[in-house]
């Protein structure tokens, strides 16, 4: 919880955000936590939150939710050896952009 908190008590600055979040990453990574488990948990986490909201959980919050909880999976999922770095998880990170093409 105190790396959870860290988070959102520095959401403004980001660096310090994604190095806590690839931190928290690794340490799960240690817990056996694989890739393909976060979409679960976050699912679990969202009807956790819809059914102690009750009425007041909305379709647009659950999306704003998802969408949170997606983007601190793949922050966590970043400092993994499965992340960005590792091996075999982008089969195509050779061919990653790293800038938009340019128009004429
Ligand atoms: C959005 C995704 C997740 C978040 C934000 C999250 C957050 C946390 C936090 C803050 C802790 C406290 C310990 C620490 O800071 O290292 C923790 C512990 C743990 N998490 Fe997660 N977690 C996520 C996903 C998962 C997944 C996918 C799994 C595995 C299926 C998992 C399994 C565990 C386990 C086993 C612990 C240790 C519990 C203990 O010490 O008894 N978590 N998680």
């Amino acid at each position: 919880m105190e790396s959870l908190q860290a988070v959102v008590s520095n959401l403004d600055n980001g660096e310090l955000v994604r190095s806590r979040l690839a931190e928290l990453g690794k340490r799960h990574e240690a817990y056996g936590a694989k890739p393909e488990h976060y979409p679960i948990v976050c699912g679990i986490l969202l009807e956790t939150m819809a059914k102690f909201a009750g009425p007041a959980w909305t379709a647009e919050i659950a999306a704003e939710w998802s969408q949170a909880l997606q983007l601190v999976s793949n922050a966590m999922i970043g400092g993994t050896s499965m992340g960005p770095s590792g091996p075999a998880t982008r089969p195509h990170a050779d061919r990653t952009q790293t800038r938009p093409p340019t128009r004429s």
